[in-house]
């Protein structure tokens, strides 16, 4: 099987990129810059979003069973600072690529997967939760508009006959995540702090919200059973349908460390809007293949704090 991915560099594409090749599929990732192109000894491609003929020659050449269509921009925060950029990237990129297969040689033996995102969901009542896929759509940040818009777009083309599927993916954690999640925030400061970086008192924000948190590791596990077994035009929740408090995470990690640490609130981390629980129902996906999560949140914990002792900053 060949799978395309688009987005490979980033925290998720790289965890999707490993797990496909530990199980013998042939892997192209798509990258932005011309210099991971030509220096990474994995297969790369470039692909010229402002161009769907361009497209559909590369999908063409290619000739992928499976495309993973992960290339996004991504941050909530960024998407208040470039909006243009986000409706670019997410939406206008995204169209682009469903047309190019559409009108590719291959259009009837491709599968796709469109990532989204819970911020589709925006913020809903308490009685709402745990948020069901047929739940109101109430973004409320530009970028959960785009992905919104996104999934409009493959209902769109899962009618014109593409055979494409789009998931909500809750919160994601694990090794190899950026600093302005929690889990990284939080882990990185320990690993400061063992390595007498910083003095051992951690700067914290809300510690009462709940979230769904699964690891990068169970969600691509979802996206490739999703993307053979899905039915086109379909959307995915992948949750663990598990609210955690904030609190709790913060507890187990330091929990994880022999060192003495002090928790401070730090008003500067507090959100003007912050949804106190926010967690999925996965009932549809468990329906659909037999996934469920194999990592537990400790191990995780565990693994991304090993992350940031290894990369030493
Ligand atoms: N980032 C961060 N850093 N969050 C903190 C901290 C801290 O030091 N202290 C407490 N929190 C609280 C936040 O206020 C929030 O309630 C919760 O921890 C989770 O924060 P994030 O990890 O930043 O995730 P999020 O729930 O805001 O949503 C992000 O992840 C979602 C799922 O992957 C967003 O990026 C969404 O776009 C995404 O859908």
């Amino acid at each position: 099987m060949k799978a395309l991915i688009t987005g490979v560099n980033g925290f998720v594409g790289r965890h999707l990129e490993q797990f496909l090749l530990s199980n013998d599929y042939e892997v192209w990732g798509s990258s932005r810059s011309d210099l991971d192109v030509e220096e990474n000894w994995l297969n790369r491609i470039q692909l010229d979003f402002n161009n769907v003929d361009k497209l559909t020659s590369v999908i063409n050449d290619l000739k992928p069973d499976y495309v993973f269509h992960l290339a996004a921009q991504s941050s909530v925060k960024k998407s208040w600072d470039n909006i243009e950029l986000t409706l670019n990237s997410n939406v206008i990129n995204s169209a682009k690529l469903f047309e190019a297969i559409m009108r590719s040689e291959i259009v009837g033996n491709c599968k796709v997967l469109s990532v989204g995102s819970s911020e589709e969901y925006g913020i809903l009542p308490q009685e709402s939760m745990p948020i069901k896929e047929e739940s109101n759509l109430n973004p409320i940040n530009p970028y959960g508009i785009s992905k919104v818009s996104q999934y409009m777009l493959t209902k769109l083309y899962a009618k014109l006959g593409l055979q494409i599927v789009h998931v909500r993916p809750f919160n994601h954690i694990g090794p190899g995540q950026d600093l302005g999640f929690v889990v990284s925030d939080f882990s990185n400061q320990i690993a400061k702090i063992e390595a007498n970086k910083i003095n051992p008192i951690m700067n914290v924000g809300n510690l009462s919200a709940k979230r769904d948190f699964l690891d990068v590791r169970d969600i691509i596990r979802a996206y490739v059973d999703i993307i053979s077994s899905g039915i086109s035009g379909e959307v995915y929740n992948i949750c663990s349908s598990k609210p955690v408090a904030i609190s709790d995470l913060l507890d187990t990690l330091v929990s994880l460390s022999s060192q003495n640490i002090e928790v401070k609130i730090d008003p500067k981390l507090l959100r003007v809007v912050d949804i106190p629980q926010y967690v999925g129902d996965n009932s549809k996906i468990r329906r659909l293949i037999s996934w469920q999560p194999n990592i537990s949140l400790e191990e995780t914990l565990r693994d991304t704090l090993d992350y940031w002792r290894r990369k030493g900053n």
